[in-house]
């Protein structure tokens, strides 16, 4: 598991500094992890054992029940989409809404117009997940010579699919940096492509169009309270520090 996803664990934190940025040596980096991934482990194998003697309708239940070609999952892949979707769901739809809360912080008008239409709440959710892309790249491995945008690429070549380059590229985007409610087309590429698209992108929209439409009448404006600081991971990340003000209606 990249350490970026661990970025929250109480272990890092202990030794986190700065920004939250983690200065340790590999070795003692790689210790932590597999002491992370530990913890997580027997959190949830006490959760599944738990869902398997009483199932309910949530979706912890749903893996420690699961049943493919007849047999249950085996221990490691159960620990590994447990750990997945504990990881993935909450890091960046989290750095997504920080994101947007500065971006609304940062210019009142875009709050206005949404507050004045609400049509464009679907809008804002989407122009929060281009304009942060929280899940800054992903990497491929070529399985057959192939060529994209003219440059070649041998079979077993590594790719990095920079989703931050695509969704602020100037030829798809008009002033791809400027945050813009009514962005329309916004064909970002914040939730990859393919067979491995997220599998959490209607949760991830569903849960940050529900924050943003409860706030609708309740916020009349956000001001900044403090200096914002990202988290220096260059995987999955955002904003780690944004003191806010947040004005009722
Ligand atoms: C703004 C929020 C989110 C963003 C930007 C995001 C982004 C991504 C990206 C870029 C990938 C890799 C896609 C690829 O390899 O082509 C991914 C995979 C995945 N995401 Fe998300 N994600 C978000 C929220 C969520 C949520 C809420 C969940 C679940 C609770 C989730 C679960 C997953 C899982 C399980 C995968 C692996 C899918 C696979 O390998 O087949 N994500 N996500």
């Amino acid at each position: 598991m990249p350490i970026a996803l661990l970025a929250g664990h109480p272990l890092l934190r202990r030794h986190a500094h700065g920004e939250g940025q983690c200065d340790l040596p590999e070795q003692s980096a790689t210790q932590l992890v597999a002491g992370a991934i530990a913890d997580f482990e027997a959190y949830f194998a006490k959760l599944t054992a738990e869902r398997r003697a009483n199932p309910t309708d949530d979706v912890a239940s749903t893996i420690a029940n699961a049943v493919i070609d007849g047999e249950p999952l085996n221990d490691r892949d159960m620990m590994g989409y447990c750990i997945i979707l504990a990881a993935a769901g909450h890091d960046t739809t989290s750095a997504s809404t920080a994101g947007t809360m500065l971006a609304l912080a940062q210019d009142p008008e875009q709050w206005a117009r949404v507050k004045a239409d609400c049509s464009l709440l679907g809008g804002i959710v989407e122009e929060a997940i281009r304009c942060t892309t929280p899940v800054q790249h992903f990497m491929r491995t070529a399985s057959e010579d192939t060529e994209v945008g003219g440059q070649a690429i041998a079979k077993g070549d590594w790719l990095m699919m920079n989703y931050v380059a695509a969704n602020h590229d100037p030829s798809v985007f008009d002033d791809p940096r400027k945050f813009d409610a009514a962005r329309s087309p916004n064909r970002h590429l914040a939730f990859g492509a393919g067979a491995h698209q997220c599998l959490g992108l209607r949760l991830a929209r569903l849960e940050m169009r529900i924050l943003f439409e409860t706030l609708l009448d309740r916020i009349d404006s956000i001001d900044l309270a403090g200096e914002p600081a990202r988290s220096k991971s260059t995987f999955v990340g955002g904003l780690k520090t944004l003191p806010l003000r947040f004005n009722a209606a």
